[in-house]
């Protein structure tokens, strides 16, 4: 591991603001925070820059960036800190196991800022908006809350909406190209690292935004046979090529 890494990781082992593996956290980070006010997570943050922006535009709600990355999560955390913000912080774990660390309700809103595509069909299951991580989420979520995806691949995009509609989720906003909207909520605006590498190539940012109402069509088995009908011809393309 390279020098600047270590000397990340010691730097947060000794941050207020970050919480690695933490054990015993469902149900106390209203107390964390001091207040009562609504708790965002931010998953697969990277270096947070949701987490940062929004917790400096809205001062009044708690926001938490979850990545599996230290040295990213770094950056946003020493910037909170430089700037003395007490309504923000960093969770460091695997989002698989998000359901361990926030007690039923306990969270109020969900952003999924730029994740990986996860473009295999193969590994359709770990893209962050597949039904395995809706149940986590809607775990923890209180009643209509709302999960936010912005990405800049057209894949995941149309995956997710596959999802929305397949799963019988509730369909809020749906922008297949932000940047050609005239209005805009001003928190579109923000950019992300990844954001500005543009790595799937499209020139377009995809936002959805969502929630998973009570029925909700929770069946992952029956999912995964739905979505091998509908992409297995793809599936055979690619093989063959
Ligand atoms: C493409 S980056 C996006 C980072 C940031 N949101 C941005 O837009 O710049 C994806 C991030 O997700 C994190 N990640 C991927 N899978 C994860 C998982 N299962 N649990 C926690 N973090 C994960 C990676 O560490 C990485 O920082």
């Amino acid at each position: 591991m390279g020098q600047k890494k270590l000397e990340r990781f010691a730097a947060i082992a000794t941050y207020p603001n970050v919480f690695q593996y933490p054990e015993n956290m469902q149900g106390k980070w209203h107390s964390f925070f001091g207040n009562a006010h609504p708790i965002v997570l931010e998953l697969a943050c990277g270096k947070g820059e949701y987490t940062v922006a929004l917790g400096g535009k809205y001062p009044d709600q708690n926001f938490m960036g979850v990545d599996l990355k230290g040295n990213r999560i770094w950056k946003g955390a020493t910037q909170a800190l430089e700037n003395k913000m007490k309504n923000v912080a960093f969770l460091r774990t695997q989002i698989e196991k998000i359901a361990n660390y926030f007690e039923p309700g306990e969270v109020d809103e969900i952003w999924i800022t730029f994740p990986d595509p996860q473009l295999r069909l193969s590994r359709a299951k770990k893209r962050l908006t597949h039904p395995r991580f809706l149940r986590s989420y809607k775990h923890i979520l209180k009643q209509d809350g709302i999960i936010h995806l912005k990405t800049d691949s057209p894949d995941l995009y149309a995956f997710t909406k596959d999802v929305i509609e397949w799963c019988r989720l509730d369909l809020l906003m749906d922008m297949p190209d932000v940047h050609s909207h005239t209005h805009v909520p001003d928190y579109l605006y923000i950019k992300t690292y990844y954001e500005s590498l543009d790595i799937s190539g499209s020139n377009k940012i995809f936002y959805l935004r969502f929630s998973i109402p009570e029925g909700w069509r929770d069946n992952e088995e029956a999912f995964t046979a739905y979505l091998k009908s509908k992409y297995k011809n793809d599936e055979e393309k690619a093989g063959q090529s």
